[in-house]
């Protein structure tokens, strides 16, 4: 018997071809491999590649200032740990010309609130946006044109090459969203702001938080305090649960803001509750508090829609809540109020958007409040798995306005494939190319395109229960809702995305994110 195993043989063949690489590339020095503008996701608007390339060197320094300087501060702090670069930021205005990488404030009307324009010299990289958002979006595109190394938080040793050329980009659509449910199971500052950093990268705006369900309140509120200190004691499968107190909250919002990313809190209602009706009795009609709940049905709960002390209860919660959040919007819920009469579901939807449109903020709820009568500022999102909906389409033709998470399309908690060892099945499995195969614009039917907010990516966690389970489930799919989102629709197509979507792969990889492979994309090594 061959004492040599098979795969020592194969690995000594790999260092034989290495070693023959080595020596050609003593003879002709290569030139630095640039990444190439078609790999960018999502897809910008134009972009013209250039034959001329950029290297970026130890000494340059980033010209910022003004509006720019803190997404200056966000790029330097960003490629600083890969390049081992000091990348100073420069914000004073004199200097610009000279420093290699420059973001400027200068007005264009054609670009929008996000839309920026990115120029790559031989000599220079210059980002313009009418906005700092815009800024924002473009230093993403920024990073994806640098190779995938430049994630590694550790040095790495380049070089920081990038093709010469010119994108001007700005969204299809302006909402742009995530959702992670932190009541099924509980998720910390960290977590939460890691996965703002990740969804960040793909021009993602929005990241709504569902506060509350069944399971577990996870937000402290003042004024009935045991919301979370006994409702939020516990999780899906029995663990300890626990709840942000009101400064991690407003610190998971500003970092949230610091990149671009407005935080949506939900209160789910009526149904989805028993964390509440748990802790406060009154708020039963039968003035009886149920057990807290670890299970994972749903439909069972409902706040008691006839006692006053329902709304004194939601005026006091949404109160703290839209104090404690700058984002225009308060999520109210509203989905499988299985145990709630239609005539107590409509009455309550009515009363609870006059409470959000109280304290300054526009209602956004699942779509079944859309059979409700809805204030002509409430936001429906649809969560179904068929195109056509006769409540949505009525309350369509009376104006209201969608976010789309068709639930066999946009879930991320749904299984990519049977084998798949985390999240569900109820709406379908989501493959890699299930997940990019439909156009936000022309999807639900009697509800037109300039009725479509855009789409989120909603993350239901009755199986997650850590951060790589987070990243498994988002990862690739949320990059590709992204996509849908932001390029426009011309640019839709799955042959060409994934290719795009195959550059992401080492990226991941350097960054420490756990994607899954799919086999149906040709993955970059
Ligand atoms: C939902 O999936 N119940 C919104």
């Amino acid at each position: 018997m061959s004492t040599i195993p098979r795969r020592l043989v194969v690995a000594a063949a790999a260092l034989t071809m290495l070693g023959s690489a080595a020596a050609s590339a003593e003879a002709a020095p290569v030139k630095p491999k640039a990444v190439p503008y078609a790999s960018v996701v999502p897809a910008p608007a134009s972009a013209t590649q250039a034959s001329s390339t950029f290297t970026l060197a130890s000494g340059a320094r980033i010209a910022a200032s003004g509006q720019a300087a803190s997404v200056g501060d966000y790029l330097a702090g960003v490629l600083r740990p890969a390049t081992g670069f000091a990348l100073p930021v420069d914000k004073s205005f004199v200097a610009h010309a000279v420093d290699p990488i420059q973001l400027l404030i200068a007005p264009d009307a054609s670009l929008g609130d996000e839309g920026y324009q990115l120029t790559v010299n031989a000599g220079s990289v210059v980002l313009t946006a009418n906005k700092p958002a815009g800024l924002f979006e473009g230093v993403q595109t920024l990073r994806q044109l640098l190779p995938a190394s430049i994630d590694a938080n550790t040095t790495q040793p380049g070089p920081w090459t990038i093709q010469g050329g010119k994108i001007t980009d700005h969204p299809r659509f302006a909402y742009r969203g995530a959702m992670l449910d932190v009541a099924r199971h509980f998720f910390g500052v960290d977590t939460v702001k890691t996965y703002i950093d990740e969804i960040a990268r793909y021009k993602v705006n929005t990241l709504h938080l569902h506060l509350t369900d069944d399971q577990g309140w996870r937000l402290q509120i003042n004024s009935w305090p045991k919301l979370a200190t006994y409702g939020g004691s516990t999780e899906v499968g029995g663990g300890a649960g626990g709840y942000y107190t009101q400064a991690q909250y407003k610190d998971i919002v500003a970092y949230a803001a610091s990149r671009y990313i407005t935080i949506i809190p939900e209160v789910d209602m009526p149904g989805h509750t028993n964390a509440a009706l748990a802790s406060y009795a009154e708020l039963n009609c039968n003035g009886v508090a149920p057990p807290l709940y670890t299970g994972t049905d749903v439909g069972f709960s409902t706040l008691c829609v006839g006692k006053d002390v329902t709304y004194k209860f939601l005026d006091d919660v949404i109160g703290e809540l839209a104090a404690l959040t700058p984002g225009p919007y308060i999520h109210i819920g509203g989905d499988e109020s299985k145990s709630t009469s239609d005539a107590d579901y409509k009455t309550f939807v009515a009363k609870v958007q006059q409470i959000v449109a109280n304290h300054g903020k526009t209602a956004i709820g699942w779509h079944d409040i859309s059979k409700a009568a809805l204030l002509p500022s409430t936001i429906g999102q649809y969560w179904d798995t068929t195109p056509t909906n006769a409540s949505v389409q009525a309350a369509a033709k009376k104006g209201t306005h969608f976010i789309l998470s068709p639930a066999n399309l946009a879930y991320l908690d749904m299984k990519y494939t049977e084998q798949t060892p985390l999240g569900q099945d109820w709406a379908g499995l989501i493959e890699a190319k299930d997940a990019y195969s439909w156009d936000p614009g022309k999807y639900l039917t009697g509800v037109n395109s300039s009725q479509v907010n855009g789409v989120e990516g909603p993350l239901w966690t009755e199986t997650i229960v850590r951060l790589a389970d987070i990243q498994y489930m988002a990862f690739p799919r949320l990059a590709e809702l992204a996509e849908l989102g932001w390029s426009q629709a011309a640019s839709h197509d799955w042959n060409t995305f994934k290719t795009r979507l195959a550059a992401q792969g080492p990226r991941w990889k350097a960054q420490g994110v756990n994607f899954y492979a799919s086999p149906q994309v040709p993955w970059a090594k």
